[in-house]
């Protein structure tokens, strides 16, 4: 019996269509991999590196600017994003945030 390379093909893309169900959103995975260091896995900031926790009333606008510019007020930088993240990257991000806001 010979496989052909077509049914392994398929069965490839069987798989990587399935897993994005069970996977987190994508906004999920870009903060774990680029924010959660500095913002905490629930959003309330890395107290040791002076990183506030989200505002609660800022808007998504807000939020989306405030990661497409970075700030860089406070005593440790917020980097900007714009040209590192796609703009439907930055806005998935932001609706993430959105949900960790109790
Ligand atoms: C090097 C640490 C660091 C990383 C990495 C980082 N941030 Fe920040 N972020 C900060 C700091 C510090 C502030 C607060 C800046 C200030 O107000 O002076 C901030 C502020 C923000 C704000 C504004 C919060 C508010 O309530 O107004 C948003 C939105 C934000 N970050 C999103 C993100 C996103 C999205 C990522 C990942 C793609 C990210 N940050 C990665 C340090 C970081």
């Amino acid at each position: 019996m010979k496989f052909s390379l077509v049914t392994v093909a398929a069965s490839l893309l069987a798989v990587s269509m399935a897993t994005p169900v069970l996977a987190q959103s994508p906004g999920a995975a870009i903060y774990k991999g680029k924010c959660q260091m500095c913002h905490l896995a629930d959003g309330s900031g890395n107290k040791a590196m002076k990183v506030p926790a989200f505002s609660a009333d800022a808007s998504a606008a807000t939020l989306i600017a405030d990661t497409k510019n970075g700030i860089s007020t406070g005593p440790v930088k917020m980097p900007a994003y714009a040209g590192k993240l796609t703009d439907a990257d930055i806005t998935s991000v932001v609706t993430y945030i959105k949900t960790l806001k109790k």
